[in-house]
């Protein structure tokens, strides 16, 4: 294996020794198999392939303080596929198969988690297929379940970093009783076009509004919107197109217990510029703080251009500090995954 920088690592894919691979046929999962080749023989007229049956997760694993590998919330991304599963016509993964190929996959991937004080953690992106043969447009019959890893490194080296964000009155991410609020892969291609045109045009991040009315704050593309009023209250939008960030609910539940009022519920554009912080929520990162949103002419500043406001600045350290196991899991949170085979 070829030594690993592991203070440079970025966010982006390598080869690990293997990824798990489950198969679906005739209403039962198999046993699954690690699959050392990255590869994936599959059927032209796969039902995935043509009619987006796929549906993916984003989780980590993390080595601890006291050298323990432990899985942040893992059963909350595994209900999280169970819900973009059944909205989708495909066949859950049961909970229990789901944590054994979580812990074999990490276990066959040891020496690709990055020691603890690097700031890097094992990336695990689960994804469920329809592989079946599937012609006419109906669910297909066979399913794959498979997870793959990848370590990636610390996000932020030397402190949390504004980015800017933008918001396109030409493009919607999510219909309202769509599939917004599920993490179905297609939402991510709906969406890649805006991306590409923000990037070009110097922005970070894309804030979405409510494709009905274009009135209320819904999210970025792939993260929560979350806001600290002047008074100090935790606000994060409510609607159903909205994807259930389990960031958001660590940091609501953190907020919570800093003595903030946490307030999940409908957000104008309006209020934007009442906001002391914005951040953008999301597992490979945490907390994104904003330092401007751009709509069309007008520009919203908030907070610092340089650095992150203390609320965020915060919650963003006690949720490293609880996943690394530096600060005591009073939640439940972490899984520890036992290392001898
Ligand atoms: C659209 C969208 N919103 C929010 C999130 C953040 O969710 P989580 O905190 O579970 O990573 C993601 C990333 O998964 C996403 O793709």
């Amino acid at each position: 294996m070829q030594k690993i920088d592991w203070e440079n690592l970025g966010f982006s894919y390598r080869d690990t020794n293997c990824h798990i691979r489950h198969s679906w046929r005739n209403g039962v999962w198999d046993d699954g198999e690690l699959c050392a080749s990255p590869y994936l023989n599959m059927h032209v007229a796969a039902g995935c392939l043509h009619y987006g049956q796929a549906a993916f997760e984003g989780l980590k694993a993390f080595c601890c303080k006291d050298g323990k590998v432990r899985i942040f919330r893992p059963l909350d991304n595994i209900r999280r596929m169970a819900m973009t599963a059944r909205r989708i016509c495909m066949p859950e993964v049961p909970e229990e198969l789901y944590i054994k190929a979580l812990e074999r996959v990490i276990r066959a991937n040891r020496a690709f988690i990055p020691p603890y004080g690097t700031g890097g953690s094992l990336y695990i992106r689960p994804l469920l297929i329809g592989s079946g043969v599937q012609i006419g447009i109906a669910p297909a019959g066979e399913y794959t379940f498979l997870i793959l890893v990848v370590p990636v490194g610390a996000y932020y080296k030397g402190g949390l970093h504004p980015v800017k964000a933008v918001i396109y009155d030409d493009f919607d991410r999510a219909a309202p009783l769509g599939v917004g609020g599920i993490k179905v892969a297609g939402n991510y291609a709906a969406s890649l076009f805006a991306h590409e045109k923000a990037k070009m045009e110097g922005f970070a991040v894309e804030l979405y509004l409510d494709a009905k009315t274009h009135t209320f704050v819904e999210e970025f593309a792939t993260s929560n919107f979350v806001g600290i009023t002047a008074d100090g209250a935790y606000v994060t939008p409510e609607s159903t197109s909205i994807l259930p960030s389990i960031t958001n609910l660590t940091l609501m539940e953190l907020a919570r217990e800093q003595g903030l009022d946490v307030q999940a519920r409908s957000v104008r554009f309006d209020e934007l510029e009442n906001f002391s912080e914005i951040g953008a929520c999301g597992t490979a990162v945490v907390l994104t703080p904003v330092c401007s949103i751009t709509r069309g002419e007008r520009v919203i500043r908030i907070g610092p251009e340089q650095g992150c406001g203390a609320v965020f600045q915060s919650l963003y350290e006690r949720v490293q500090a609880i996943q690394y196991s530096e600060a005591p899991d009073r939640y439940g949170w972490c899984h520890v995954v036992e290392m001898d085979d």
